[in-house]
């Protein structure tokens, strides 16, 4: 299979297995590892979080970068001509990725100037006997490393005006600019032998600051407020939301990153068993480096109350880039050595975040050059001056508050998770899934099973459907108003980041209707492109779907409140869903009947399952709603001791059980798989 798609020119590639992986990793472990993830594990449930987030990594994130994978490798092309391949209409889906990737490289590179200067002054504290700019006791040392960071380094103005461009932020954003620039601009060869140096690194330097913050005293008091779980959390949306999001960014999924590197990987190459190690390293590097930042801010605990001064690890523990920037750095200078301790820290975030920042502009610029047919060379100056042109937006005296806001829009259920809604639809439901399923399995060490179709086809779309609606519903119902506060005033950064929300897709649509180069291997009819026979049951699934859309649709007329109510107190309702998930049963055995492409006309079918998937997905939301509206969720603070409770040791050692047994489990079919292989090797060798 895949063979005859062989293109005629030649698709640069990666050099070696290794380099693709760390590539991956190296997109993948970011700026999300070290400061979002132990944050949002602290601030949802501590140990308690890890539920939500193993599911989703082990359900959802994997299966999914499989999925990016094979639609990259069987395409040898970036997101939008990918799934240009698939179906010409789908193309814009492409663009959709691309453009809330393209957002992204807007402001992640800011945050990446803020590393660069925090470790210069690290730099200087080194050369100043220790000194750390922000250092300063008890609680007003607190208060100090915040003046530091807000008022004097970022000259932070609060509300919707942009004030003027901070110059001493304009330094290190260029840096960083022109670094991404020379990691990438000779193309993926060479991107594939600095990540030797890029991954590893910041790995070693998490290593130090790890093992060191364990060994301080105090410690432990840090990592209860880590790991011990508060299982009440489960109960909130937010939890689940935030588990959810967290791993499709800390993946670099749907952004068509995953998908554009899998692009460039030589025809022979594993693809599921890769995701899996991929995945389970960026978990492992997300928790580890939890274990570090909290171990530290333990210590730092356990100081401050030596001294008398007593600060604790909530006093400083606070959300956003807060955790970074005022509460670690705050913490290292209660402690020894702490310049070079900080150096440590920057210099892994740094060197984390780099490779992260240029996978995007990669992926964003092989789109442009593999529909354009223009020169990299030219395309990656002018992208990289846009970006950073835009990006000076960050950098004004209001600009922390507009990066927290777009992010808000392009990360988490409102942008990423819809816009996997939308993969796996299109995917499951408008292509031959199969088709990639062998392709996957073909050279994999281990292969999947029919089970992963219906992953994507079902069970991923109703996952994601249900928390992006749950999300809708929570922003509509919002009391405190979402767009307008109740006294009429607009909310101009929602509104602006609702207006950037619908004119992603129409940007989309735009560039996908925008002719580009004629591809030279364009097959004469893709094979992806699902076509099937005409069958009654696509009718009937349709009617089905459309009648419980009409019903869903009539009780969401009054108030999504008012829905949610009788959603959850009478069964009737309930009936409304039937209808959605016949359609569902019914389309899938449709599309799994036809398996040969003849004709078209029951696209019904196809349909009919999606807006079935949608269906199940808003009832599900308003059933969430309904339920949660009358939970009372206990507030009561944590209970913090100096000990790690005996349940946080057991969340320890599963975690550890499937960090090492899952990698090792991958290490092992990997090497049964080079052992078994003679070196000769069908193309379409195809297993189930
Ligand atoms: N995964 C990266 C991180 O955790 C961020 C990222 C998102 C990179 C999307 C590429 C694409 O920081």
């Amino acid at each position: 299979m895949g063979s005859e798609f062989l293109l005629e020119e030649q698709r640069e590639s990666w050099g070696s297995r290794g380099g693709f992986i760390l590539a991956a990793v190296g997109s993948a472990v970011g700026l999300g590892n070290l400061w979002s993830f132990p944050y949002k594990l602290y601030s949802h449930g501590g140990g308690a979080f890890l539920i939500p987030y193993i599911a989703a990594l082990i359900v959802i994130g994997i299966p999914l970068l499989i999925l990016e994978f094979s639609i990259g490798h069987y395409t040898q092309r970036a997101a939008p001509n990918a799934f240009k391949r698939g179906h010409k209409r789908f193309e814009f889906v492409g663009w959709w990725g691309i453009i809330l990737g393209f957002a992204i490289i807007t402001y992640y590179p800011v945050i990446l100037a803020y590393c660069f200067s925090f470790l210069w002054y690290s730099i200087l504290g080194i050369f100043n006997g220790g000194e750390l700019p922000w250092a300063g006791e008890g609680i007003e040392g607190v208060a100090n490393a915040k003046k530091f960071f807000f008022d004097d380094y970022l000259g932070y103005q609060e509300g919707p005006a942009l004030g003027s461009v901070r110059m001493n932020l304009v330094w290190p954003l260029i840096i960083t600019w022109v670094a991404m620039y020379f990691c990438i601009f000779r193309g993926v060869k060479q991107v594939g032998k600095i990540v030797w140096l890029t991954v590893p690194l910041p790995w070693l330097m998490l290593l130090v600051l790890t093992v060191r913050g364990l060994t301080l005293e105090g410690s432990m008091q840090g990592l209860v407020y880590y790991l011990d779980p508060v299982w009440s959390e489960l109960a909130k949306p937010s939890t689940w939301r935030y588990a959810f999001g967290q791993v499709f960014f800390s993946l670099s999924l749907a952004f068509g990153v995953m998908l554009t590197y899998a692009s460039f990987l030589h025809r022979k190459s594993d693809i599921n068993n890769n995701a899996m190690i991929i995945g389970l390293a960026d978990f492992g590097t997300s928790f580890i480096a939890g274990l570090a930042v909290f171990a530290t801010l333990g210590g730092m605990a356990y100081v401050t109350q030596q001294s008398g001064n007593p600060v604790s690890v909530a006093d400083v523990a606070t959300k956003g880039p807060s955790l970074a920037f005022v509460a670690f750095p705050y913490a290292l200078a209660q402690l020894p050595y702490s310049a070079y301790f900080s150096f440590i820290f920057f210099f892994a975030l740094v060197t984390l975040g780099i490779d992260s920042a240029f996978s995007i502009t990669e992926s964003v610029l092989a789109s442009i050059v593999d529909k354009s047919g223009w020169r990299r060379s030219i395309v990656l100056p002018l992208l990289s001056l846009v970006g950073f042109l835009i990006g000076l937006v960050f950098i004004t005296e209001g600009g922390l508050g507009w990066l927290d806001t777009i992010d808000g829009f392009v990360n988490g259920t409102r942008g990423i998770v819809f816009l996997g809604l939308l993969e796996c639809v299109v995917v499951g439901w408008l292509w031959r899934i199969e088709t990639l399923r062998r392709h996957a399995n073909s050279n994999s060490d281990w292969k999947l099973g029919k089970w992963w179709e219906y992953l994507i086809r079902i069970f991923i779309p109703i996952v994601l459907g249900v928390l992006f609606f749950w999300q809708l519903f929570d922003d509509i119902g919002n009391e405190s108003g979402f767009l307008r506060k109740p006294d009429g005033e607009w909310i101009v950064t929602n509104c602006v980041g609702v207006g950037v929300w619908v004119l992603v897709p129409v940007l989309a649509v735009v560039l996908s209707l925008v002719r580009g180069r004629r591809d030279i291997a364009e097959p004469s009819r893709p094979e992806l492109e699902l076509e099937i026979k005409g069958r009654r049951g696509g009718l009937w699934a349709f009617g089905f779907a459309l009648v419980s859309a009409v019903l869903l649709l009539a009780a969401l007329s009054r108030s999504v409140s008012v829905a949610a109510g009788e959603v959850v107190s009478n069964p009737l309702y309930w009936l409304m869903v039937v209808g959605g998930v016949v359609a569902v049963v019914l389309g899938n055995y449709v599309l799994e009947k036809t398996t040969t492409p003849s004709s078209q006309s029951s696209w019904l079918a196809r349909w009919a399952g999606l807006l079935g998937i949608m269906d199940i997905s808003v009832f599900v939301a308003l059933v969430l709603v309904g339920f949660t509206a009358g939970l009372e969720i206990d507030e009561s603070p944590k209970v913090i001791s100096d000990k790690l409770g005996g349940v946080s040791y057991i969340i320890l050692a599963v975690v550890f059980l499937i960090l090492i047994g899952g990698l090792g489990w991958c290490f092992y079919r990997a090497l049964a798989a080079a052992g078994k292989d003679s070196g000769i090797q069908h193309v379409d060798e195809v297993g189930d």
